[in-house]
């Protein structure tokens, strides 16, 4: 247990307002190992971590502003605890072991109880050695439908991994701490599924208007992604409604933790349209949409925005402190010295006990937080990327506001992207008391140094 002064108060005062919500009524999210065909059907299948017994976990759909009561029940072979990414909730349900919970061990429960205040498309992952236990397929869909949902004839949730299977026995490899992962990209895999699967297919009419809600829960993989034989808009990033749905022309990024949803309508002239991965040696289909002629009538017109989320406002961001976050290390970049609490350790220790990473010199999550803001205050961070590889930079609990390279502010997110030799300032309102964290969500970054946090009193 982490026992501090408000940790004490907040769970008096949740004993003496809620007597007896007891563990029994919730409904239970078993993280448990299961076997799944992940590879072709001459492969044996794989052994997988799932919530629920499925690959992506369990799918949790409700209405903005319900109540997810949901026992954690950990029968996995290690201790974990599940973090509900991009919902801006309690701090003591964000699910950080060694920051908001102990990690529950295998065997035990956890009673996760949260209202979720915005609409859109979210996710839910373990966040306990994620590294290796998202990679082992520990994730979900969290989808939280609009009051008033747009118009559409499927609405189809599309969550993209990347697993790195050995080739023969098609089993997950083990090989989580590997050094020269850890110093570049991160885990890339060599197979890609969507929903689990290496050849999912979808059936649509033309001219059928569908909702793509793509979520990417690899490990490091960043997607260039487009569409064959579908057009239509970007109406969500992270979640979050944009004020004007963003046409589609040509690829567009989705990295590692990010979400983007589409509304597109079926356009193909041949009977097939795709979701295509467009990579260094060709474009290749993702998910294949088998198109029947249409029963439906001509393609609808236009689309609107999203209804907006209940987000604070963040209007002129000048006279906002500006705090400076540098990015660091790397192969090619490798760290001289960093800190790991109070200690300066050289680049070679610092490699020896497999960190190769820092921000702002520290390559283990800070004693003191990054950023000690007080509720309510307007805040800016500015990335500094110093490595050769991209970062996705993820804050917990807060979503926040790109500002574009000319000062005015674009859309809200919860990860931003921030490309090798980059520099990203984001503005956020720290309205959400806690101690949350912000890394790179390349989790094999994170775990070797990329991991800091932020306090709200
Ligand atoms: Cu997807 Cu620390 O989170
Ligand atoms: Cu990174």
């Amino acid at each position: 247990m982490i026992l501090n002064r408000r940790h004490l108060l907040q769970t008096a005062a949740a004993a003496l307002l809620m007597p007896r919500v007891a563990s029994a009524g919730f409904a239970p999210l078993n993280a448990r190992v299961t076997k799944h065909p992940i590879a072709p059907a001459s492969y044996p299948e794989t052994a997988v971590w799932t919530y629920g017994g499925s690959v992506p976990g369990v799918e949790l759909r409700v209405r903005q502003g319900d109540r997810i009561q949901r026992t954690l029940m950990n029968q996995l072979p290690q201790a974990t605890s599940v973090h509900w990414h991009g919902i801006r909730i309690e701090n003591a349900m964000d699910g950080v072991p060694g920051l908001t919970q102990d990690a529950v061990e295998t065997g035990a429960s956890f009673d996760y109880s949260f209202v979720v205040p915005d609409a859109g498309t979210y996710w839910y992952h373990a966040h306990n050695q994620s590294m290796e236990q998202v990679a082992r397929g520990l994730y979900g869909p969290l989808i939280v439908e609009e009051t008033a949902a747009p118009d559409v004839d499927q609405d189809l949730v599309l969550m993209l991994d990347d697993w790195r299977l050995d080739p023969e026995t098609a089993q997950i490899t083990d090989d989580f701490d590997n050094g020269h992962d850890l110093s570049h990209a991160g885990r890339l895999g060599n197979i890609i599924t969507v929903n689990g699967s290496l050849d999912p297919r979808v059936q649509a009419r033309r001219n059928d208007r569908l909702r793509l809600r793509l979520i990417n829960a690899s490990n490091a993989r960043i997607f260039d992604l487009n569409l064959d034989g579908l057009s239509g808009w970007i109406v969500a990033l992270d979640g979050m409604p944009l004020e004007t749905p963003i046409p589609l022309s040509g690829a567009f990024p989705i990295a590692p933790a990010q979400r983007i949803d589409l509304v597109v309508d079926v356009v193909a002239g041949g009977d097939t349209a795709s979701l295509v991965s467009v990579e260094r040696d060709g474009a290749f289909g993702i998910v294949r949409f088998d198109v029947d002629e249409p029963l439906a009538p001509a393609p609808r017109q236009g689309v609107s925005a999203l209804p907006p989320n209940p987000l604070p406002v963040i209007e002129d961001v000048s006279s906002a402190p500006l705090h400076r976050m540098s990015l660091q290390g790397g192969a090619m970049r490798w760290l001289d010295s960093a800190r790991i609490g109070d200690t300066e350790l050289s680049g070679q220790e610092l490699a020896q006990l497999g960190r190769f990473w820092a921000l702002n010199g520290y390559a283990e999550r800070p004693t003191d937080p990054f950023l000690d803001a007080r509720t309510g205050g307007l805040h800016r961070i500015e990335f500094v990327n110093e490595t050769v590889f991209p970062h996705a930079m993820h804050l917990h609990g807060h979503h926040f506001r790109l500002i574009q390279p000319d000062g005015s502010l674009g859309p809200w997110r919860d990860t931003v992207l921030v490309d090798r030799g980059q520099t990203r300032q984001i503005a956020l309102v720290a309205d959400n008391p806690g101690d949350w964290l912000l890394h790179c969500h390349m989790l094999g970054h994170a775990a070797s140094g990329m991991m800091s946090w932020f306090r709200v009193t």
